[in-house]
């Protein structure tokens, strides 16, 4: 069954603190993974999943987005003076992707509030939210999934992951009852950063929604939460919480590979992983890290 949704909205708006002042005048989502922008990944998943019309909620310094998305003559022209066809392939490939339009999030008021902000652009359909701060690996097959599900139950569909106990307070907690599917789950409950201790389970929201678009009439109404701002985990707690406004919510449990971009310890180490596996890469970094790694304690 072919998945009729065909927008994707990602949020781009984040001031990206925590890596200053790498990000003083340039987006987070700008910050190269291996040799591409973390934001590029994401819009090739939803591309790969089907979804060529991207909007992106953007803050200030879009400029560097709307570039990577767009042609740049001059390069291009320089590259194929020199019949470098390889870096052009590269240059175009990212201009070429996808469908990209911008909208200027205005208020910094969560996450809730820049998905609402997308509600001319998706109308009344359903549509996929991806957060570029969690990377999924494309050989590992989760937002495809999730359209099915979508589709299967006409529900909103989130992906979750089992995390740590310890790291559960970072996340969007669910609570959850199994259906007839071992890895789709029930969603009856949602929090958003539960403090330490006081989580109702380890199942974490990983930054992959698929919305039914009643989404946008409950984060109307939302009121600010955790950290002061408009959650997007609170407005579908409501719709978990009762399945005659918009069927409830299913949540996908995922078992693959997320890389996580969104502080400085996981970015490092999502760059290494992805590396090690990289075939122009990874044959000269595997032996390096060993011979480094046996020279730390
Ligand atoms: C957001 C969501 C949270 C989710 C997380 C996944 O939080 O609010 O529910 O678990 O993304 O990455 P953020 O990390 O942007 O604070």
């Amino acid at each position: 069954m072919a998945s009729q949704i065909t927008k994707a909205v990602i949020p781009a708006a984040g001031l990206g603190t925590r890596f200053l002042p790498a990000t003083k005048a340039m987006p987070k989502e700008m910050l190269p993974v291996v040799d591409k922008p973390a934001i590029q990944y994401v819009v090739e998943e939803a591309v790969a999943a089907g979804l060529r019309d991207v909007l992106m909620i953007t803050g200030r310094n879009k400029g560097a987005l709307e570039n990577h998305f767009d042609r740049v003559g001059e390069l291009e022209a320089m590259l194929e003076r020199k019949g470098d066809s390889a870096r052009l392939e590269k240059v175009n490939f990212s201009s070429d992707l996808a469908e990209v339009h911008y909208l200027r999030q205005g208020a910094p008021l969560g996450l809730g509030h820049a998905v609402l902000r997308a509600h001319m652009h998706v109308g009344e359909e359903p549509f996929a939210v991806l957060l570029g701060d969690d990377l999924i690996d494309e050989r590992d097959a989760l937002l495809s999934r999730m359209l099915e599900v979508q589709q299967e139950r006409n529900a909103s569909v989130i992906a979750l992951l089992e995390v740590d106990p310890s790291n559960a307070h970072l996340y969007g907690i669910a609570t959850v009852q199994p259906t007839d599917h071992e890895d789709i789950v029930q969603v009856t409950g949602l929090v958003e950063k539960p403090a330490e201790g006081t989580q109702p389970s380890n199942l974490a929201i990983i930054g992959r929604y698929v919305l039914r678009p009643e989404i946008f009439g409950v984060l109307e109404r939302t009121k600010p939460g955790q950290g002061g701002e408009i959650q997007l985990t609170d407005a579908l707690q409501e719709l978990a919480s009762d399945v005659s406004i918009a069927g409830g919510v299913y949540g996908l449990v995922f078992r693959g590979r997320r890389y996580d971009t969104g502080d400085r310890l996981d970015y490092i180490k999502a760059i290494v992983q992805l590396a090690v596996d990289r075939k122009d890469l990874g044959p000269e970094l595997r032996p390096w890290l060993k011979e480094f790694s046996r020279g730390l304690d």
